[in-house]
């Protein structure tokens, strides 16, 4: 299959004739990259149950981890799920927008698209090329992250190029995504909120509208995910790998220059601020952004473990990040790209790269 790679420029007539043209591709059944606010998304029709099973193959996805459902206004949920006032509160603050909600489903949505769960994610996304595109086809719009399975998400149309051409029929590239992790996925038991995935929703800000606000376990430890199953399927996966070897060490910033100094050899990077970089005198310098500035280090994660790769790094050496506030999102997928694996500097045993 050819894949046609098309600019969206902000010409008004020539982006809508591109719109136009990539919700023919969705209404079609085919299968069109679109950026979203948070990463690229894999777009294909959420109602052509045919749809899905492209999605899953062109990902290679298993297909027992459910497709989230886009949709161009939040009151376009009522066609789809089974809506609360829960819903109609948290969409009034947070869409369109970075969240995810989990509702049960109505018939119209294929199984194959919910992985045979009788639940929705629904997500109204702020692009205003996804947003466009959604509206324009006419149909809801399942869209996982545009990468392979298992690396990590696409930021940029480059980086589905890399993984996707001759898979799908089209990419739009609308740039950089300004958010860079994925969406905040939550479940709604009554008014409380549960936490599946997190992002730049965070807990603080949906506890301003949500009543009871929880983290799942899962979200903190990654090998908890394999007993919550099936709460949201995709937390068992492995995810966001590079090739390169993520080594993430828990010590404080003396302590991680020390390790690195003892024991990073030859073809190493390092994920670092700005500020913190000159401590540093052997590797490639992985740069965050300002200390501390949690949203500019998110916004870069994904793209600083494919640089890893286009660079045939061999390990790469980031600090444990906190797991909390604004860098929970971070941490989730640091963790995850790490396979788990965490070395505490200051003992002794079970320590090995
Ligand atoms: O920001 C995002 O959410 C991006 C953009 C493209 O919108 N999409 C995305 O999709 O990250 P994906 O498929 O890579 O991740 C969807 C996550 C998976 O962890 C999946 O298991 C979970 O949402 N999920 C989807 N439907 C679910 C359901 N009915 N119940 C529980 N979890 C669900
Ligand atoms: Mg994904």
């Amino acid at each position: 299959m050819k894949t046609s790679f098309l600019r969206i420029t902000g010409q008004q007539e020539r982006d809508s004739v591109i719109i136009r043209a990539a919700a023919d591709v969705i209404c079609n059944g085919g299968l069109v990259a679109i950026p979203t606010e948070t990463v690229y998304g894999l777009a294909g029709s959420a109602i052509i149950a045919s749809s899905a099973e492209k999605i899953y193959s062109a990902k290679g996805r298993p297909s027992d981890n459910p497709l989230i459902v886009h949709i161009a206004f939040p009151e376009d949920a009522e066609k789809y799920a089974y809506t609360t006032p829960a819903y109609y509160r948290l969409a009034e603050k947070f869409m369109p927008g970075p969240l995810t909600i989990i509702l049960p489903k109505k018939d119209i949505i294929p199984d194959t698209v919910t992985a045979g769960l009788q639940s929705v994610a629904i997500r109204c996304p702020s692009n205003p090329i996804a947003h466009e595109l959604i509206r324009v086809s006419g149909h809801p719009i399942a869209a996982p992250s545009a990468n392979r399975s298992g690396i990590p998400s696409p930021t940029c149309a480059e980086h589905v190029l890399e993984d996707m051409d001759g898979r799908i029929d089209m990419i739009l590239d609308g740039g950089k995504c300004e958010i860079g992790l994925e969406s905040t996925v939550i479940k709604l038991v009554g008014n409380d909120c549960v936490i599946l995935r997190p992002g730049a929703i965070t807990a603080e800000m949906l506890a301003e509208v949500a009543d009871n606000v929880t983290i799942s376990p899962a979200v903190i430890d990654p090998a908890l995910a394999d007993h919550i199953n099936p709460e949201s399927p995709g937390m068992k996966y492995k995810h966001y790998a590079p090739n390169a070897s993520v080594i993430l060490i828990d010590g404080n910033m003396e302590q991680f220059i020390k390790y690195i100094d003892d024991n990073a050899k030859d073809n190493f990077g390092v994920i670092v601020s700005d500020e913190d970089a000159e401590f540093f005198k052997k590797g490639t310098l992985l740069l965050t952004g300002k200390r501390g500035d949690a949203s500019e280090a998110s916004r870069r994660l994904f793209s600083i473990l494919r640089y890893a790769d286009d660079l045939k790094l061999e390990k790469v050496y980031v600090q444990l990040p906190p797991k909390s506030g604004p860098y929970l999102a971070y941490y989730n997928r640091i963790i995850r790209a790490a396979g788990c694996r965490i070395i505490h500097p200051d003992t002794t045993d079970s320590n090995k790269e």
